[in-house]
C-alpha cells in the first residue's frame, strides 16, 4: 500500500480489526475425498494457517465413505497441495505443524454409527470449545444435504434451539434447481439450523473485487452521486469464459448457463451493483437491500421474456487458435441437445434509482476471452461543442469494474489529442490492484471459510435471496421449455456470442463493449 501522505496511512479503514476474533472450533467436512476438498477447501485452510489466521486451536475432521486412515488423508492432501496451493512450494514445517489438526472419519452420511463415531472423535478433544464450535461443511451433493443435517440433530451434533457452544453449516452450489426444489431444500434444512446458522456459498462473492464493488460505491461520494437513472445510460455485467464445458457435460446438460451462472454469480454482482445503499455493514443490512433489489426486477413473463433473454449454444470453432468442438459433440452431451451455454439478458429495475435504465447481463463459455466486468456507461453529453471536427457522437463516458484478471478499475473519458487541430478521442484513466497493493489476492475460498468461523454471513446468501433468483430464472426457462435453438442462436467457438445477443442491445441503440486482455 502506498499512502500518499501520514493523513492518508491514518485514514486507511482498517475493516478487518473489526472482525471478532475466532474462537476454536472443529470444522468437519463432508465429502472429504472429493474434488472440491483437494482443490479449494484444504488448501485454503493451508493459506489461513500459513497466515495465522485461524483461530488459536482447531481441528479439522474429514468425512466420506472410502476407506483412509489420517496419515493416508493427510498424505494424499499433502500431494493435492502442491498441486493447488497458490504459493508454491509448499512449506513443508508449517505444513507438518498444518496436518497434526487433521484426521479422517471414514463413514456413508446415512449411517447412524458413522456419526456416533464422529462424535466419539469430537468427545476425545480434551477441550470443551473444540467439541462444541462446529463448523459443518457440506462438500456433498445439494441431494445429500438434508439427510446429513438430520444425522446430524439426531447425533446431538447440530443444535437449533440454543445450547453450548455454536454450530453452523456451509453449503455448497447449486442450491436447488428451481424455485421448487430451492425452496425444499431451505424447509427441509431449515428443520434443523436455523437460517442464521446456514451459510449458503458463492464463491463469486469472496473474491476481492466483488466486495470491492461496496466499497467503491459507499465510500466515494464522486460516483455514488452519479450512480442513477440522470447520470447513467446503462450498465453491462459480462462474465465469460474461454473454456468449453470438458469433462463437465452431464453436469451441464442439467444445468446450463442460466443455472450455471446467472441464477447465482451475475444477478449477486448485479444486486451488488445497484442496491441502495445499507444502514450499516452488518450481514443482514446488506443482505435486506439485495433482496429489495432482486425483488425490484421486472419480471419477465415467460410467453414475453424472448424479447429480453437471448440464449445461445457454441458450434465448433477456434479458441485461441486451438480447434474446440461444438458443445453438442461434447462427451455426454446429447447430438440434438438445446441447453444454452450462451445467455444474454436486458433487465429493468423497477425502482426509483434506476426506472428506465437497462441492465444487460451475459455471460457464456467459449468466447474470446475470460473476463469478468461491470460497466457502468453514462449518458452522452447534452450537445457536441466539436461535432464539425469530430461527428456528431462523442465516445460516452464509462467507469468498468474488473473483476478477473487483472482487478482494477478504469474511467473512460474524451481528452483532447495533443497538436493544433482540434482531435478528441477517448483515454483511459487506470487502477490497478496489482499496481498499487501487490500481487496479493486471497483465494474466495479463504475469505469465505474465515467468515463463517468468525459466524458473519455477509457474503454468504440468504434463503430469499436464493429464492428470488430462482423466481427470476424459472420464467426465463419456462418461455424456453418446448422451443428448439434456432440458427440466430448458435455462436462459433471463440466469437463473442449469437447475433441475436448484438440484436438484443442494437434494438435500443447499444452494443456491446468486450472485455479486453489488459497487459
Ligand atoms: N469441485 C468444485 O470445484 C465445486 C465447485 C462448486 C461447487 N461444488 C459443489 O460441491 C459439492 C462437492 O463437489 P465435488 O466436486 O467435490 O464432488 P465429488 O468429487 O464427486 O465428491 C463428492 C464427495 O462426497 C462423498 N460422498 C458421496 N456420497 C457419500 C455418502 N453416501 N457417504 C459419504 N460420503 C459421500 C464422496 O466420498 P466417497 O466417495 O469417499 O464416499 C466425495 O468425497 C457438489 O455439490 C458440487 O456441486 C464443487
Amino acid at each position: 500500500m502506498n499512502p500518499e501522505s501520514p493523513l492518508d496511512e491514518l485514514m486507511i479503514c482498517r475493516l478487518d480489526s473489526a472482525r471478532k476474533a475466532v474462537e476454536p472450533c472443529t470444522i468437519v467436512i463432508f465429502g472429504a475425498s472429493g474434488d472440491l476438498t483437494a482443490r479449494k477447501l484444504i488448501p485454503a485452510f493451508y493459506h489461513l494457517h500459513l497466515e495465522k489466521q485461524l483461530p488459536a486451536k482447531y481441528r479439522i475432521i474429514g468425512f466420506a465413505r472410502r476407506e483412509k486412515t489420517d496419515e493416508s488423508w493427510r498424505n494424499e492432501l499433502r500431494e493435492a497441495l502442491a498441486q493447488f496451493s497458490r504459493t508454491k512450494p509448499v512449506d513443508d514445517p508449517v505444513w507438518r505443524e498444518f496436518a497434526t489438526n487433521i484426521s479422517y472419519c471414514r463413514g456413508d452420511l446415512t449411517d447412524t454409527a458413522a456419526y456416533d463415531r464422529l462424535r466419539a472423535k469430537l468427545d476425545s478433544f480434551g477441550d470443551a470449545t473444540l467439541r462444541q464450535n462446529l463448523l459443518f461443511y457440506l462438500a456433498t451433493s445439494p441431494s445429500q444435504f438434508g439427510r446429513v443435517a438430520e444425522q446430524l440433530d439426531n447425533a446431538g451434533l447440530l443444535h437449533r434451539e440454543a445450547a453450548a457452544g455454536w454450530q453452523r453449516v456451509v453449503v455448497e452450489k447449486p442450491f436447488g434447481h428451481d424455485l421448487a426444489s430451492a425452496h425444499a431444500l431451505n424447509s427441509e434444512l431449515t428443520r434443523f439450523a436455523h437460517e442464521q446458522q446456514i451459510f449458503r456459498i458463492d464463491h463469486y462473492l469472496g473474491k476481492e473485487t466483488v466486495q470491492n464493488i461496496l466499497m467503491f460505491r459507499f465510500s466515494n461520494s464522486i460516483f455514488e452521486r452519479l450512480w442513477n437513472r440522470e447520470s447513467v445510460d446503462h450498465v453491462q455485467i459480462t462474465v465469460s469464459e474461454k473454456m468449453g464445458v470438458g469433462g463437465r457435460g452431464g453436469y451441464y446438460e442439467e444445468a446450463g448457463a442460466l443455472r450455471d451462472m446467472v441464477q447465482n454469480h451475475l444477478l449477486q454482482v448485479l444486486a451488488l451493483v445497484a442496491m441502495e445503499p445499507p444502514v450499516s455493514l452488518e450481514a443482514e443490512s446488506i443482505r435486506d437491500e439485495k433482496v429489495k433489489l432482486l425483488k425490484s426486477i421486472r419480471q419477465l413473463p415467460p410467453d414475453s421474456s424472448a424479447k429480453q433473454v437471448v440464449r445461445g449454444q457454441y458450434f465448433a470453432g477456434l479458441v485461441d487458435g486451438q480447434p474446440q468442438p461444438g458443445y453438442r459433440q461434447e462427451a455426454k452431451v446429447k447430438p440434438e441437445s438445446n441447453v444454452e451455454t450462451y445467455v444474454a439478458l436486458k433487465l429493468f429495475i423497477d425502482n426509483w434509482r434506476w426506472s428506465g435504465v437497462p441492465f444487460y447481463l451475459r455471460t457464456g463459455k467459449c468466447l474470446p476471452l475470460g473476463a469478468s466486468e461491470v460497466r457502468v456507461q453514462f449518458r452522452p453529453t447534452p450537445h457536441v461543442l466539436f461535432a464539425a471536427a469530430c461527428g456528431p457522437r462523442l465516445d460516452p463516458n464509462a467507469l468498468t469494474l474488473r473483476l478477473q484478471p487483472n482487478e482494477g478499475i478504469y474511467l473512460r473519458f474524451n481528452g483532447k489529442v495533443p497538436g493544433t487541430n482540434i482531435g478528441v478521442r477517448p483515454v483511459r484513466m487506470h487502477f490497478s490492484y496489482d499496481t498499487e497493493f501487490g500481487a496479493y489476492t486471497p483465494e474466495a475460498y479463504e475469505r469465505l471459510l474465515l467468515e463463517a468461523i468468525a459466524g458473519d454471513a455477509t457474503l454468504f446468501i440468504r434463503r430469499d435471496e436464493v429464492e428470488t433468483a430462482w423466481q427470476i430464472v424459472d420464467s426465463i426457462r419456462q418461455g424456453w421449455e418446448g422451443k428448439p435453438l434456432t440458427n440466430r442462436e448458435f455462436y462459433g467457438a471463440g466469437t463473442w456470442g449469437p447475433i441475436a445477443a448484438e440484436e438484443l442491445l442494437a434494438s435500443s441503440g447499444h452494443v456491446w463493449r468486450d472485455p479486453q486482455p489488459i497487459k
